[in-house]
């Protein structure tokens, strides 16, 4: 049974500050929210609104000014480093804005790598991984080098190595950003998929067509949240 407050991420109160060479940006600024198991929230907002610092504060890459976040009732912003590495390989998948693909390993090594962090065994690591290159459409690249491939192939590669684990937690940063629409399509449904069976999606994006498939889309401007927009109730 899935109870109404079973909130896997609890956001309370965020700030994030980065300060360079003197300069201080504020890229979040009070950011508060909660997020239910398997519900799918899209964020949307302009360029520099501080949607992808978010991502990486909810993915315990980076560590907030101010404020909390809690996954599964821990709060990741207090964890020594190790602790919060721990969170991230067990629980989170990442799809970045930016691929962070290893150019010297092929596709399906790049697929294989969190499974490996997972001590999955390497026969079923080979499977799973072609499975997932499948689903995205690219089982023939599986011996690809990253640099052989288009950047929207790229882009499904990154996709099939977040979601390969089936992560309780998939954080996306413009998944579809640089496929063409039927590719685009393909990812919001795994997406889609995954979230029906109980894995939470926080998806960003500038595609209104993606965010309307969520559950629920967040409105960010200026590091904070402007609106929200429920449109679908919680399963
Ligand atoms: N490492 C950093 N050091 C300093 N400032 C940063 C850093 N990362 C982001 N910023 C600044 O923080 C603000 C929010 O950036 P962020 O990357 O979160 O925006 P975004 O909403 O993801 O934008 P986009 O849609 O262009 O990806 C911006 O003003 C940006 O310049
Ligand atoms: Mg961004």
């Amino acid at each position: 049974m899935r109870l109404a407050d079973d909130y896997v991420v609890v956001v309370e109160n965020l700030r994030k500050v980065y300060r360079n060479n003197g300069i201080t940006t504020v890229a979040l600024d009070g950011v508060s929210m909660k997020i239910r198991r398997g519900e799918m929230v899209a964020i949307v907002g302009p360029s520099g609104s501080g949607k992808s610092t978010l991502l990486n504060m909810l993915g315990a890459l980076d560590r907030p000014t101010e404020g909390k976040v809690i996954i599964d009732g821990v709060d990741i912003s207090r964890l020594d480093d190790n602790k919060r590495a721990q969170v991230r390989n067990m629980k989170i998948g990442f799809v970045f804005q930016s691929y962070n693909l290893i150019n010297r390993l092929t596709a399906l090594k790049n697929v294989e790598l969190p499974l490996s962090l997972r001590d999955v065994p390497e026969q079923q690591r080979r499977n799973l991984a072609l499975s997932m290159l499948a689903e995205v459409g690219l089982e023939s690249k599986a011996s690809k080098k990253p640099t052989q491939l288009s950047g929207g192939e790229q882009q499904r590669v990154a996709i099939a190595r977040a979601l390969v684990t089936e992560p309780s937690i998939i954080l996306a940063d413009e998944p579809t950003g640089n496929l063409d629409s039927k590719s685009g399509a393909v990812v919001v449904k795994i997406l889609k998929e995954l979230s029906r069976k109980g894995n939470t999606v926080i998806v960003v994006t500038h595609n209104m067509e993606v965010a309307r498939e969520a559950d629920r889309i967040i409105y960010i401007r200026d590091g904070k949240i402007e609106k929200e927009e429920v449109l679908a109730v919680a399963r």
